[in-house]
């Protein structure tokens, strides 16, 4: 299909892993390398789009002609993306956002004798969910990364966090979802949904980019 115009369209995306420090040399993190969200930014800036990108640490370059704005943190992250997100028609997560940190970051290198010690860790702030209360709130397309029966969860997702859109994809596969050249998503809104079959992430994106224009159009009519 030929790719739909999003000229005049603001688009707010986030990309890649968050880090959520332990100590000074240590975090957690998980395996997002931040393709996904690229491609999708890269996408929607061919398509017309202005794209502001929020990303997480990856090794990929920052795409021409888009707004990088580079974070660490979940809590980095949800400071960035409410600071954009009432400005934007379209917001689209595609962050994998770490649900949880590590409660204190330690001042010193944790030592070898303190290995059997409990690490606390506390909730990080639900930014999707965030960006869909908001009263002036944008189209707002999450996704859902899972393991299994991705169709009931993504749907769970959709309702709670109060989401337009949302597309799932299988991870721990042997091909698609973290770190995949490739990827198929399963999309759903309310009452209705689509699938994408496994291809590579840029033609992807633009398959979900010319989706998400249509239900986009739909809900805002000129
Ligand atoms: O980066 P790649 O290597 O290309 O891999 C792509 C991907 C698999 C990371 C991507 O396609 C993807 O699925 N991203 C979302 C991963 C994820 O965190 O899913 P989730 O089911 O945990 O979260 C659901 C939604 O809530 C997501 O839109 C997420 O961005 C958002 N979320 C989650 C937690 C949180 N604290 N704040 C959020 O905004």
């Amino acid at each position: 299909a030929q790719p739909k115009s999003m000229r005049g369209i603001k688009l707010l995306i986030s990309a890649g892993p968050t880090r959520e420090p332990l100590d000074p040399v240590r975090y957690i993190s998980n395996r997002s390398s931040g393709k996904m969200g690229y491609s999708i930014a890269k996408a929607a800036r061919q398509a017309g789009a202005d794209v502001t990108l929020v990303s997480g640490p990856v090794n990929l370059p920052p795409p021409d002609d888009i707004d990088v704005i580079s974070v660490e943190t979940a809590q980095q992250m949800f400071a960035a993306v409410m600071n954009h997100a009432t400005r934007c028609d379209i917001y689209i997560g595609a962050a994998a956002v770490a649900d949880y940190r590590p409660a204190r970051m330690q001042e010193h290198k944790i030592k070898k004798h303190m290995a059997d010690s409990v690490i606390e860790l506390s909730q990080n702030p639900d930014i999707i969910a965030s960006v869909a209360g908001l009263s002036a709130k944008p189209f707002v397309v999450g996704f859902a990364a899972e393991t299994d029966d991705l169709e009931n969860y993504a749907s769970q997702k959709l309702r709670d966090k109060n989401l337009d859109m949302i597309a799932a994809n299988l991870v721990g596969q042997d091909e698609g979802g973290f770190d995949s050249e490739r990827n198929a998503l399963q999309v759903f809104w309310p009452g209705g949904g689509q699938h994408f079959a496994m291809t590579e992430k840029n033609h992807l994106a633009h398959q979900l980019l010319n989706l998400i224009t249509e239900k986009f159009h739909e809900k805002n009519p000129a």
